[in-house]
């Protein structure tokens, strides 16, 4: 694996690659990794004939008030994971590289990045798809690899690809959890134990509307509110929002019954949680 961290190592190996005509495979990540970041890398690897990853905390994706300076980072650590899944090349930039003094330009995808998690997060999916497309025009990849944790983000940037006749195809990945349902996030390291043990009613609320949904309910009010009531019944849990939204326009749905998506924001305490399940082609994605 090798690893760089400035803008001119990147393209000298990229070019190389892009002579010989590689397939490359690429995963953006904000580092402490995780199995989900794992899965993702090894998917890449599996249809790619060189995989990228990137580490990039990326400061223009956190708000004012938000966690960018606390988010949790372990070099050696992530470094020593990559270096056992094989990857090609660890890009790993400064905040001065990727954005030097008089850095103005900036990407946005209208409406979509002010619904669900845009509401209360201003600024933030202006933030991921100015970076991502940064990403993408260095590394070329023909393919990027994103987790369904983050729904809201894989919608935008499909839009981002889809609008900006971008070269690249982005593959959507599930979700992975620990063993007791919660989805994996380099956040859960903020949860105290007590805390740890209140995040699953996440995960309990998304079952208890996939049951809804699964013996026939198509009202999204009614579903919503159970899963509002259910929440609720935990007291470290503060809800941001419960949504069920139309899978590419992310408006809220009244009936159930083509592609949506079922999506929550809780606090657990001051950490907050997300997670969500999909409905596609009538089927349940988890
Ligand atoms: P980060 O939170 O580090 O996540 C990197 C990628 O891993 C994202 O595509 C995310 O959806 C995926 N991921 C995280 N947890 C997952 C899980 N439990 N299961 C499956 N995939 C999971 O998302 C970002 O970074 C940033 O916004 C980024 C795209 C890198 C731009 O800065």
């Amino acid at each position: 694996m090798e690893i760089v961290s400035t803008i001119k190592e990147l393209k000298e190996r990229i070019g190389r690659w892009k002579k010989q005509g590689l397939k490359i495979g690429f995963v953006p990540t904000m580092g402490y990794l995780h199995e989900g970041h794992l899965s993702l890398i090894r998917e890449s690897r599996k249809h790619s004939e060189v995989t990228v990853v990137s580490i990039f905390v990326n400061p223009k994706q956190f708000g004012p008030n938000e966690d960018y300076q606390q988010y949790p980072r372990d070099w050696q650590r992530d470094r020593q994971m990559l270096e056992k899944e094989g990857i090609d090349l660890l890009f790993y930039p400064t905040v001065e590289e990727m954005y030097p003094d008089g850095y103005r330009t900036y990407v946005e995808v209208k409406e979509l990045q002010d619904r669900l998690c845009g509401r209360t997060r201003s600024g933030h999916f202006r933030g991921v798809c100015t970076v991502v497309l940064k990403l993408f025009n260095l590394i070329q990849p023909d393919e990027a690899y994103f987790g369904w944790k983050d729904a809201q983000q894989v919608i935008i940037l499909k839009k981002m690809v889809e609008d900006l006749n971008l070269p690249v195809k982005i593959i959507p990945c599930p979700i992975v959890r620990d063993i007791d349902g919660l989805a994996l996030s380099s956040r859960n390291t903020y949860l105290k134990a007590e805390e740890r043990a209140a995040a699953l009613i996440l995960k309990k609320s998304l079952d208890l509307a996939e049951k809804l949904i699964t013996s026939g309910e198509k009202d999204a009010e009614k579903i919503k509110k159970k899963m509002v009531e259910l929440i609720l019944s935990e007291p470290l849990a503060r809800i941001d929002y419960v949504e069920i939204v139309d899978l590419k326009n992310l408006e809220s749905l009244d009936k159930l019954d083509g592609e949506a998506l079922i999506a929550l924001a809780v606090y657990i305490g001051r950490t907050r949680l997300i997670d969500n399940f999909r409905i596609i082609a009538g089927g349940i994605e988890k």
